[in-house]
């Protein structure tokens, strides 16, 4: 079963203050989908918003590695909501058919795990076509 709505995942932290910490997305863990392809987005200024996208089939989970990045989601027919990623063991699970958009602090880098290969036929880039779309 698919998801249906974004939600934050709050990866394990492993290690202590002293060595520092690090977090794992492993098959039994916590992102709910087979991890087919990992980008991550960088040096984007602060005045730049980055996404402004939908997909018609993809899952992401979005986590930001470094710095802070907001990432506003809006679903066919819902309101839009804030999440902030502001530590490196929280995720943000994004469901197909999810407009989002990222603004990233002046060090953010952005990781995302993703539920399928590249492919440009999946996106949704016109907002007024991800208007229209039923669920
Ligand atoms: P895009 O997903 O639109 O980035 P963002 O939402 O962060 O603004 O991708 C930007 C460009 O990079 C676009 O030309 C497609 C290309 N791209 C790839 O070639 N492979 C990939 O895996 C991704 C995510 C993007």
């Amino acid at each position: 079963m698919i998801p249906e709505k974004p939600y934050i995942i709050e990866f394990s932290q492993i290690g202590n203050p002293e060595i520092g910490y690090l977090s794992v997305a492993e098959p039994s863990g916590f992102v709910p989908f087979e991890i087919r392809r990992v980008y991550w987005s960088y040096y984007t200024p602060h005045h730049i918003t980055r996404g402004r996208h939908a997909h018609h089939k993809l899952e992401q989970v979005l986590v930001a590695v470094s710095g802070i990045v907001t990432v506003t989601v809006e679903q066919v027919r819902g309101v839009s909501k804030d999440f902030v990623l502001n530590q490196p063991n929280l995720g943000l699970y994004l469901p197909p058919k999810t407009w989002h958009v990222m603004e990233f602090s002046h060090n953010g880098v952005l990781m995302s795990l993703a539920s399928m290969e590249y492919d440009e036929s999946d996106y949704i880039r016109d907002y007024e076509q991800f208007f229209e779309m039923t669920e």
